[in-house]
C-alpha cells in the first residue's frame, strides 16, 4: 500500500551542469513507463533547473538537498523552500547526517526546516540515523528515536502526511558495509511504531521510510523484501544511470 520511492543524493556532484544534464536525462528515460514507484534525484542547488528540466517529460520528481527556515531576509548563502519550489522540486532532504556531522545542524534545525518545507507544499525527506560508536554502546534507537520525535515538532497533521523518513546508519554512508536487512528492518519497524505514537495511525502506516547507506545494485532487492523499508536513498550509486536504473527497477525479473 506504500509506494516504494527511490531518491538519488548526488550530494556536492557532479561538477557541471552539462554532466548534470545528461546524467538526469539518462535516469529520465529509463525511468520512463515506470509505475508504482516514485523515483527522484536531489542534484547540488546550481543544478536544480537543469535537472528539473532534463526530466520534465519522466516520472523523475526533484528535490533540493538542503533548505533555510526563512522565506528571505540578510541570510546571506542559504535557500528558502519557495526558491526550491520555484526551481521546480517538490521533495527537499532535510538533515542528512553530512549536515549534522559538518554543518552543525541539530533537531532543533531540522524541526525547523522540516516545518519550511511543510508550509512551503515540499515533501520533507527527513534524515535520521546513528554513528558506529552509538551503535556499538547500545543506544542506536535511543538516538534516533529522539531524532524522529524531535524533528516532527513543527509539522502539522497535513505536512505529517507529506512526510518521508530516510534512515541512514552513519556507518554505512559510503563505506560500502550496507546494513544488512535485518539491521535495516529492526530500526525501521522501530521508527514506525515512533509514528504510530506521533501521527494518527492510518498516516502512521502510509508514511515511506527509506533505507540509505551503501545501497547498490546488488543489494537493493534484498532490502526491498523488509516489511518497512518502502525505499531508498542512494549516494553514490546514484551517480551512474546504469546502477540507478537497475536500482529504481528493483526485483523487476526482466532486468
Ligand atoms: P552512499 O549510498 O554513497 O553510501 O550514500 C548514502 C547517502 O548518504 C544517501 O543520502
Amino acid at each position: 500500500m506504500r509506494t516504494p520511492l527511490l531518491a538519488g543524493n548526488w550530494k556536492l556532484q557532479p561538477l557541471t551542469r552539462a554532466e548534470a544534464r545528461a546524467l538526469a536525462a539518462a535516469v529520465g528515460s529509463g525511468a520512463r513507463g515506470i509505475a508504482g514507484r516514485d523515483i527522484v534525484l536531489a542534484p547540488p542547488f546550481t543544478m536544480l533547473t537543469t535537472v528539473a528540466e532534463a526530466v520534465a517529460d519522466s516520472p523523475v520528481a526533484v528535490a533540493g538537498q538542503n533548505l533555510y527556515w526563512e522565506k528571505s531576509g540578510a541570510f546571506t548563502g542559504e535557500i528558502s523552500g519557495p526558491m526550491l519550489v520555484d526551481a521546480g522540486c517538490r521533495y527537499v532532504l532535510i538533515g542528512h547526517s553530512e549536515r549534522r556531522q559538518f554543518f552543525g545542524e541539530t533537531d532543533y534545525t531540522v524541526a525547523k526546516k522540516v516545518g519550511a518545507a511543510d508550509a512551503c507544499g515540499l515533501n520533507p525527506v527527513m534524515c535520521v540515523g546513528e554513528t558506529l560508536e552509538q551503535r556499538d554502546a547500545g543506544v542506536a534507537m535511543v538516538v534516533i528515536e529522539k531524532q524522529v520525535r524531535r524533528g516532527l515538532v513543527e509539522l502539522t497533521t497535513e505536512g505529517l502526511a507529506r512526510l518521508v523518513i530516510a534512515y541512514e546508519p552513519v556507518w554505512a554512508i559510503g563505506t560500502g558495509r550496507t546494513a544488512s536487512p535485518e539491521q535495516a528492518q529492526e530500526v525501521h519497524a522501530a521508527i514506525r511504531a515512533v509514528l504510530r505514537e506521533v501521527a494518527p495511525r492510518g498516516i502512521a502506516e502510509s508514511l515511506r521510510i527509506l533505507y540509505g547507506g551503501s545501497v547498490k545494485p546488488g543489494n537493493i532487492d534484498e532490502l526491498m523484501e523488509c516489511p518497512d523499508v518502502d525505499g531508498a536513498l542512494v549516494g553514490g550509486a546514484s551517480l551512474n544511470a546504469d546502477d540507478f536504473l537497475r536500482i529504481i527497477h528493483f526485483q523487476e525479473s526482466s532486468l
